[in-house]
C-alpha cells in the first residue's frame, strides 16, 4: 500500500514537506535514500508508467569546492523536480559527484590525501550545500559507489558484446581539465602564465596535450545517422532551440570514433575495463552511466528508464547530446526525453575561476540572502540562452523588490489584524463582484481584468516551467503580484467602514480576492522558493494537501462554486515573509538605513 506522497527532505533546519500528487499517476512515498541502492517503489511489479519520470543534475567534479554555477544546475533541476511533483508525477531526482579521473587524482595528490577520502570530503561539501539549499534529491550518486561501478562495467560489457567497442589507438589532443578529446580545429595557440607557448581548447580555454595511446575505441562514427534521425524526429529533445541547433550543426560533420579508456599506467583512479585491468574506463562514460545507476540498471531500470530529463550547463552539451545518446543507442536503451541546457554565471564579465579570484561561494551567499533568496535570484535572473553576470547589489535589489516589498507587502496588508480582525478567510460577495455583468457591483473593469490575468496564470507558468524558462514564469507571477497590490491600493480597504453592512461585505470581498491571488502565487512559487511558499500558504491556512497544481482552481466563488477556504481561520502569523536586505555599499560609504518590513 502506498501512503499519500509526502516528499520529505532531511535538512539542517527541520523537514520540508511537499504535497502529494492528487491526480496523475499512483501516489508514492518518495524519500531521500542513503545511496542509490534503495528505490522508492522496490520490486518489479510496477508497470511502466507515463506519469513517472527521472530528473537529473550533472554529477559534480570533486576536484574543487562547490561554486555558484554548480548550485545553478542543481537549483534549476530542483525546480523542475518540485514542479513535476506538484503536477502529480512519480519522480526520481538524482544528483551526486563525479569522482574518477586524472584531475581528481592530481587534486588528491596535491592535498596529500588518498583519493577516496579526498573525494568523500568534497562530496560531503556538495551534499551539505544541496541540503542547505533545499535541493530535493531522492538519490545521491557517487561514482566510487560499488553499485555504480557494477552498472558501468555491465554497460561496458553490453556495448562490447554488440561489437561497438574495439581495441585501437588514439592519437590527438586531450584536455585533462575538461576530460575531453579535441580535433585540431578545436585547439588554438596560447601562452601560459609564465609566457610559454601552449595549446588550449577553443571552447573552454583549458590547456590541451598531445597524447598517443593504445586503448579501446567506441564506434561513434557508425551512429551519426541514428543520432541525426533521433534529433530531427524530436525537436524538443534539446532545449532551448539555440542549443538544439548547435547539436544538429555538430552532427553535420563526420564523427570520429571515441576513445573510451585510458592506460592504467596513466590513470589509476577509475573503473577498470572488464577483462583488461591494464585499462581504465574513460571518465565521461563512467560519469554518464550514473543516470542509469539511479534508475536501477542493470536489473530494475525498466520501470524508470523511459522518461528522463537531464539538466546540464552548456559546457557539457556534447557529452550529453552526442556521446550519451550514442552509448544508449548502442546498448539498446531508450534515449533521454529532454536535455535542458542552461548558460553560465560570470562575475565581472569573466568566467568564474580560482586563478582570477572571482569564484562565488554559494554557502556564504545562502547564509547572507537565505537559501530561498539565492534560489529566487538564480532563477529570476538566469536566462538559459545567455550568460548572466553575478553581483551582490543585483541580488539585494531583486529580492527587496519582489519578495520583501511586493509579495511580502501584499501578504502583510491582507492578513494584518487591522484589516482582518477575525483572522479568517473572509466571504466573497458575488453581488458586489458579479462575473456575469461586470458593470454591476463595486468592481471596476480593471478588477475584472486582474481576475482574468490571475486565472490564466497557471497555464502561463506551466508553459515556462515545462521549458525551464523559469525567469519568464517568475516575471509573470511578479507582474500579477504588482497588479494585486494595485487592486488593494485602488480600493483603499482601510478607509471602508466596518460598521456599514455594504462596506463590510465589500471589504471582505476585496480581501477574499486578494487572498485567493496570494494562494495562487504561493502555490505556483513552490518549485522556486519552497520555504517562503510554505510560510505564505501556512499563513493563509492552506493545508499540505491543498497545494498541488490540481488544487489551484482560482476564485471558485466568482463562478458560483464553493470555496473550501471561505470562513476558515488563517494560520498563525510567523513573522515577516522575507526580511528586507541592507543595500550593498558599493562606494565604501556607511550603509543606508533601511526600514524593517513590518
Ligand atoms: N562532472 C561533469 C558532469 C558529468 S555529468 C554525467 C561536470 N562537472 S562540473 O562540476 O564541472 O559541472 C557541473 C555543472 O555545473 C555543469 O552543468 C556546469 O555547466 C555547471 N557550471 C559550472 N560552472 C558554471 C557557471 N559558471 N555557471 C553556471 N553553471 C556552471 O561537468
Amino acid at each position: 500500500m502506498r501512503s499519500p506522497c509526502r516528499f520529505i527532505i532531511p535538512r539542517s533546519r527541520g523537514t520540508v514537506t511537499l504535497p502529494g500528487p492528487p491526480t496523475r499517476g499512483p501516489r508514492l512515498d518518495v524519500r531521500r535514500h542513503g545511496g542509490v541502492s534503495g528505490h522508492p517503489s522496490g520490486g518489479g511489479e510496477e508497470r511502466l508508467s507515463s506519469s513517472s519520470t527521472i530528473i537529473t543534475t550533472p554529477i559534480f567534479y570533486v576536484n574543487a569546492a562547490p561554486h555558484l554555477g554548480h548550485l545553478h544546475s542543481a537549483v534549476t533541476a530542483d525546480c523542475l523536480h518540485r514542479y513535476k511533483v506538484l503536477q502529480g508525477f512519480r519522480t526520481r531526482f538524482s544528483t551526486g559527484t563525479d569522482e574518477h579521473g586524472l584531475k581528481v587524482q592530481q587534486a588528491a595528490e596535491a592535498a596529500g590525501q588518498d583519493p577516496l577520502s579526498f573525494c568523500t570530503d568534497v562530496s560531503e561539501r556538495f551534499r551539505h550545500l544541496f541540503v542547505t539549499c533545499n535541493i530535493s534529491y531522492t538519490d545521491y550518486v557517487r561514482t566510487t559507489d560499488p553499485v555504480h561501478r557494477r552498472a558501468v562495467q555491465t554497460f561496458w560489457t553490453a556495448l562490447r558484446s554488440k561489437g561497438l567497442i574495439y581495441k585501437g589507438t588514439y592519437e590527438g589532443w586531450y584536455s585533462t581539465q575538461d576530460e575531453s578529446f579535441l580535433t585540431p580545429s578545436q585547439v588554438v595557440d596560447a601562452l601560459d602564465p609564465s609566457g610559454k607557448d601552449i595549446k588550449v581548447s577553443l571552447e573552454s580555454g583549458h590547456k590541451v596535450e598531445w597524447m598517443k595511446e593504445d586503448n579501446y575505441m567506441f564506434r561513434l562514427s557508425a551512429l551519426r545517422g541514428q543520432l541525426l534521425g533521433w534529433l530531427r524526429g524530436n525537436p524538443g529533445a534539446v532545449q532551448p532551440d539555440r542549443f538544439y541547433q548547435d547539436v544538429l550543426q555538430w552532427l553535420q560533420e563526420e564523427l570520429p570514433d571515441l576513445s573510451v579508456s585510458r592506460q592504467r599506467s596513466r590513470l589509476q583512479w577509475g573503473i577498470p575495463v572488464p577483462g583488461d585491468p591494464e585499462q581504465t574506463i574513460y571518465v565521461w562514460l563512467d560519469a554518464l552511466v550514473n543516470y542509469l545507476t539511479v534508475a536501477g540498471y542493470p536489473h530494475a531500470h525498466q520501470q524508470w528508464w523511459h522518461s528522463t530529463n537531464h539538466v546540464i550547463g552548456k559546457d557539457i552539451l556534447k557529452f550529453h547530446a552526442i556521446y550519451w545518446p550514442a552509448f544508449l543507442l548502442g546498448a539498446g536503451l531508450p534515449l533521454p526525453q529532454t536535455i535542458h541546457v542552461h548558460s553560465h554565471w560570470t562575475v565581472g564579465g569573466k568566467k568564474m575561476s580560482k586563478s582570477v579570484g572571482n569564484v562565488v561561494d554559494p554557502v556564504e551567499k545562502s547564509r547572507r540572502f537565505t537559501p530561498d533568496g539565492l534560489r529566487y535570484f538564480l532563477l529570476r535572473q538566469g536566462v538559459p540562452e545567455s550568460d548572466c553576470d553575478y553581483n551582490d547589489g543585483k541580488v539585494v535589489k531583486v529580492l527587496n523588490a519582489d519578495l520583501a516589498d511586493s509579495l511580502g507587502g501584499l501578504l502583510n496588508r491582507c492578513t494584518a489584524p487591522a484589516l482582518n480582525p477575525a483572522q479568517r478567510y473572509p466571504p466573497f460577495c458575488s453581488a458586489l463582484f458579479p462575473s456575469d455583468h461586470p458593470a454591476g457591483g463595486r468592481a471596476t473593469p480593471e478588477d475584472h481584468r486582474l481576475l482574468g490575468t490571475v486565472r490564466d496564470l497557471p497555464a502561463v507558468v506551466e508553459r515556462h516551467y515545462e521549458s525551464l524558462h523559469v525567469y519568464k514564469a517568475l516575471e509573470a507571477i511578479s507582474g500579477c503580484v504588482r497588479l494585486t497590490n494595485g487592486f488593494v491600493q485602488r480600493h483603499t480597504p482601510w478607509k471602508l467602514d466596518r460598521g456599514d453592512e455594504g462596506d463590510r461585505r465589500w471589504l471582505d470581498t476585496l480581501l477574499h480576492v486578494a487572498l485567493e491571488c496570494l494562494r495562487m502565487y504561493g502555490t505556483l512559487l513552490q518549485p522556486v522558493v519552497p520555504e517562503i511558499s510554505d510560510k505564505l500558504l501556512c499563513r493563509l491556512g492552506v493545508g499540505p494537501d491543498e497545494r498541488s497544481w490540481a488544487a489551484l482552481r482560482f476564485l471558485p466563488r466568482s463562478r458560483g462554486m464553493a470555496c473550501p477556504f471561505e470562513g476558515r481561520a488563517l494560520g498563525s502569523d510567523s513573522g515577516v515573509l522575507f526580511c528586507r536586505l541592507e543595500p550593498v555599499n558599493t562606494d565604501n560609504r556607511k550603509p543606508k538605513k533601511t526600514l524593517k518590513h513590518a
